[in-house]
């Protein structure tokens, strides 16, 4: 019966599969195969919304490689980047969906990749209006209802950053960009004041969190939406700079312990603002951004014996670096070391869970070279985004 199936009921079905089902589905026969290679719509489903995390070495080896952690196997699998053109160099900004959104670091005015390792598809973004170097880059996904599909739609805003002044030399930029992904292309949409865009240049801060929030007036009873972008400062004393996407306006504000964390990154808690930190000692601490009062207050911690296991016996959080996403934070090091996991269990307003990952030495019997990676957590697609055709 089943080689019997049109190629598009089929094609259907293997939509329904989660990556690895579908890796399978699809070495199975030829036309399985080829029938695979054609999703272009994927639906997520409910049970696999654990993120993988992707390790991207930060040199450049002879060969280019991948490897991904399969959180439901617990396997490592090495992928092949090959398809990336030799002389480009790629630093992950943020995942977008199953794409990863990319800075080419051969290149000292932004330029944005698209790509997704998985099915080997690659696209360069069209160059902003006004070329910049070290902006700050924030993204906003757009679910739009019945939105089942795993290629939202998605604006990058681009603030700040240095460029050429009018008369030579260089000048802290005060324009705002965004790229549409509908339209595929960059248009200036907003502005900020030289001060935030020292801040945002001088610090080059990379990880960007999206919060959106709905809120009813009391007296008028209409709801509004407000979409914010936060980036934090990459050096001590941390403080967190907000942009009101709708309102286009600015405020910074500062973090817990700002002086005493010796890293610090923001993530998404709940839906709302978080931020990870770690302190001298061996204390990793989760804060909220209460949305009432606008006060951080202790959310989580991660357990003592998982943060030394983490240090390998040193002292301080040097070296580690944590991604996150709607259902997980991560802690890593090396590519061969062990990461500690914070995944969310259960509901909207769920609990969390901290976990120990052991990290890629071996894949199908052979070393691994343990190296300095760039992590980034994606929810892995087969299917073949429209977006790169
Ligand atoms: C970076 O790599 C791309 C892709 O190969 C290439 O087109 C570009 O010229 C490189 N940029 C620099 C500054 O070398
Ligand atoms: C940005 O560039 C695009 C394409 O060249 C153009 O259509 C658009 O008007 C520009 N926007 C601004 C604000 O300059
Ligand atoms: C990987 O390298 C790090 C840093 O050099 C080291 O601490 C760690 O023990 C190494 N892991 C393995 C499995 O070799």
């Amino acid at each position: 019966m089943w080689s019997n199936l049109p190629f598009d009921v089929l094609s259907s079905i293997f939509s329904f599969l989660s990556p690895d089902s579908l890796a399978r589905a699809r070495s199975s026969c030829k036309n399985w195969h080829t029938c695979g290679s054609f999703i272009t719509q994927y639906k997520p489903q409910e049970n696999h919304t654990q993120p993988w995390f992707l390790a991207l070495p930060i040199r450049n080896y002879q060969k280019p490689f991948c490897y991904a952690q399969n959180p439901i196997t617990n396997n490592w699998h090495e992928i092949s980047l090959d398809f990336i053109p030799t002389q480009t160099t790629l630093k992950p900004v943020a995942p977008i969906g199953s794409l990863i959104l990319f800075k080419v670091t051969n290149s000292t005015t932004l330029e944005l990749v698209l790509c997704n390792p998985f099915t080997r598809q690659f696209k360069y973004l069209p160059k902003l209006n006004v070329s910049r170097t070290n902006p700050a880059c924030g993204i906003v996904t757009i679910k739009e209802i019945n939105d089942v599909w795993c290629f939202p739609r998605f604006r990058i805003y681009v603030a700040g950053g240095m460029s050429e002044a009018k008369h030579g030399g260089a000048a802290y930029e005060t324009t705002v960009e965004m790229y549409d992904s509908c339209v595929d292309t960059w248009d200036i949409v907003g502005s900020v004041a030289v001060e935030f865009s020292v801040r945002l240049t001088v610090w080059t801060p990379n990880e960007n969190v999206c919060v959106e929030r709905s809120r009813t007036r009391t007296r008028t009873g209409t709801r509004t939406r407000t979409t914010t972008l936060y980036w934090i400062t990459s050096a001590r004393a941390y403080s967190v700079m907000g942009f009101d996407v709708g309102n286009n306006c600015w405020r910074e504000f500062g973090v817990p312990h700002a002086d005493k964390l010796e890293f610090a990154t923001l993530v998404r808690w709940n839906g709302g603002l978080g931020l990870v930190g770690g302190t001298c000692g061996g204390s990793v601490c989760v804060w909220e951004m209460s949305e009432e009062d606008n006060k951080w207050c202790l959310v989580d911690e991660m357990h003592v014996e998982l943060g030394l296991k983490l240090l390998c016996g040193k002292r301080n959080w040097e070296g580690v670096k944590c991604v996150s996403d709607d259902d997980a934070i991560c802690l890593y090091r090396e590519l061969g070391c062990g990461m500690v996991m914070c995944r969310k269990v259960g509901g909207i307003m769920g609990r969390w869970k901290w976990v120990w990952v052991d990290g890629c030495g071996n894949i199908k019997g052979k070393k691994v070279l343990n190296c300095s990676i760039r992590g980034v957590l994606v929810n892995p697609s087969l299917a073949c985004s429209t977006i790169f055709f």
